[in-house]
């Protein structure tokens, strides 16, 4: 049997001022919101003045985030297996806030759903880019870790799950949904929500941040794995985004589309530009002081 060396009654305790175990507080604190007691009357009554064109672009958004998070809902246990085996014991911690709030938005955009009526079959708005990223290339960088636990899998998987699905697509989302809805001043009750999911989400993509630097920081090659990720998955972005658009000069809501798409491009930078600031460093307390959230 493997030999077990226990932390919290050991002399190191629980490291209280490391990143991670920072973040679990603040999860704890904030992350405590529940879908349940969003009120969703005022959205049910705005539903009905939208047109057509409005109605199926909201439906396109909210179907693509109902699957998105059941996805991550899904596919974020062999992450967190992998944390734990290496006895991570405070990023696992946090880690156990994370999965709780995924489940909590797919709760969340189902909810939404059902209170405008909408309760048919909604998978024709998930385009074949749609599909290949959450159908197959999530899924299997995450099932790739259940085997493969090395610092190169673990990398490519966050990169794909908390760079790219949370840090680039989920957050052009949220922004498409206040270009929407906020201008429009309406549907209340699914704006509170987006604006929970945000600030949860701004902690996973914190988390993610956190890890790539440490693996970077510990495995200084893992940032070319990380950049070459980050390229391959790039152009998915920008296809998703065009079929979104689907060759508009003006949104159901008036907004321009192209800003969506800059929105994007300044994401895809952003989230390297971070990342890069750790390359070539190996202090621990680099990584914590780097973390913005
Ligand atoms: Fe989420
Ligand atoms: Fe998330």
């Amino acid at each position: 049997m493997e030999k077990r060396t226990i932390l919290t009654t050991s002399s190191r305790g629980l490291l209280e001022d490391s990143f991670p175990y920072r973040l679990y507080q603040k999860a704890k604190r904030q992350g405590t919101w529940n879908p349940a007691d969003i009120d969703f009357t005022q959205d049910q009554k705005d539903w009905q003045t939208l047109n057509a064109e409005q109605r199926e672009d909201i439906l396109q958004l909210i179907s693509q985030f109902q699957a998105g998070e059941e996805a991550v809902t899904l596919d974020l246990l062999p992450l967190i297996m992998a944390i734990a085996k290496e006895g991570r014991l405070e990023e696992e911690m946090f880690l156990t806030t994370f999965l709780f709030e995924e489940a909590k938005h797919t709760e969340f955009f189902r909810r939404v759903l059902n209170a405008i009526g909408e309760t048919g079959d909604l998978s024709h708005f998930h385009s074949d880019t749609y599909k290949q990223i959450f159908y197959e290339i999530l899924p299997a960088a995450m099932e790739r870790l259940v085997t493969d636990q090395s610092p190169e899998a673990i990398a490519e998987a966050s990169v794909v799950y908390n760079m790219f699905v949370e840090g680039v697509l989920a957050e052009t989302g949220y922004f498409s949904f206040y270009a929407s809805l906020e201008s429009a001043g309406i549907m209340p009750g699914l704006l509170e929500g987006i604006g929970n999911l945000k600030r949860d989400e701004s902690r996973h993509i914190g988390y993610g941040t956190f890890l790539l630097q440490r693996l970077i920081c510990e495995h200084p090659h893992l940032y070319e794995v990380v950049v070459a990720k980050m390229g391959e998955l790039a152009p998915l972005a920008i296809r998703i985004n065009q079929e979104g658009i689907d060759n508009k000069e003006i949104s159901s809501f008036g907004g321009n589309p192209e800003e969506v798409m800059n929105f994007t491009m300044k994401q895809l930078s952003v989230r390297m530009e971070v990342l890069a600031r750790a390359k070539g460093k190996k202090s621990k307390r680099f990584i914590e002081s780097q973390i913005v959230n």
